[in-house]
């Protein structure tokens, strides 16, 4: 795991759209795994900006998300389907068939997460997957005790996970209770992860992530097991982990072929 700690969100949404913007670069029809919440929005600011003002093109990108709730219409302010729309697919060249977001509203939604799965597979995986975390350790919306073995199917939220997520509704009563989500085996078998986490509330779910032992009760621990894994966090989300000191040290000074 490479933690990297910038002092802002923005800094370390700079940090992400390099990698992808190089991603891009070797790799024109490049699959990326993408995340919704708070977290990501300044890299998708970033990458709007990157294609606004560098050219750089998604054109031949496919893209996965992690998650959608359930029951909520696309056109639903607080679905994901809205929130990719808004903050990243509307800003830059993406094709809208090549972008894919669960079906929460599928009659057969077993089926919609096996079709999901095979979806992945035959696009020949994903090479690079955004994350963020949840203030209960879940990545995706594999919550604790998550098989950390687990595919893309139906869970239900928790009740840290609804009170977090209700200040996106309008009416906290409205939270839906269950999702669909990619699973933690699903998450694992991308190429490369990059997890983002920004600001003093996650700081505890942080250091159990990255410095705690493996546990289904932090899914996100899982990533500890990965050999590619950036986690890329600012000043007051990195304030609790023992090993701070050295983290910053190694990204001070890396050598020039590994920058
Ligand atoms: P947040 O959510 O970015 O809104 O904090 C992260 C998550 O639940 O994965």
């Amino acid at each position: 795991m490479e933690i990297i700690i910038r002092p802002s969100p923005e800094e370390c949404a700079s940090i992400g759209g390099r990698i992808i913007a190089d991603l891009i670069k070797r790799k024109p029809n490049a699959v990326l795994g993408l995340a919704t919440g708070s977290t990501p929005i300044p890299l998708y600011s970033e990458l709007a900006r990157m294609h606004k003002d560098e050219g750089l093109s998604f054109s031949e990108i496919t893209t996965f998300n992690l998650d959608e709730y359930i029951g909520l219409p696309g056109d639903h302010p607080c679905s994901y389907q809205f929130f990719m729309r808004e903050e990243l697919f509307g800003k830059i060249d993406i094709r809208p068939e090549s972008t894919h977001i669960p079906n929460g509203e599928s009659d057969d939604i077993e089926r919609e997460c096996l079709a999901y799965e095979q979806a992945i597979a035959a696009s020949g995986g994903i090479d690079l997957q955004v994350l963020g975390i949840g203030s209960d350790g879940h990545i995706g919306f594999n919550e604790p005790g998550s098989s950390l073995g687990s595919r893309t199917r139906i869970k239900t939220l928790t009740g840290k996970t609804i009170e977090d997520n209700a200040r996106f509704f309008e009416d906290p009563n409205q939270v839906p209770r269950h999702c669909v989500t990619m699973g933690v085996g699903t998450i694992m078998d991308s190429a490369a992860l990059m997890l983002y986490a920004f600001g003093e509330g996650k700081a505890e779910i942080i250091s159990k992530a990255v410095e705690g032992p493996v546990s289904a009760m932090v899914p996100a621990s899982i990533l500890q097991m990965h050999p590619c894994v950036k986690v890329i966090v600012d000043e007051a989300a990195a304030s609790q982990l023992a090993n701070i000191e050295y983290y910053k040290e190694v990204y001070q000074n890396k050598p020039d072929w590994q920058k």
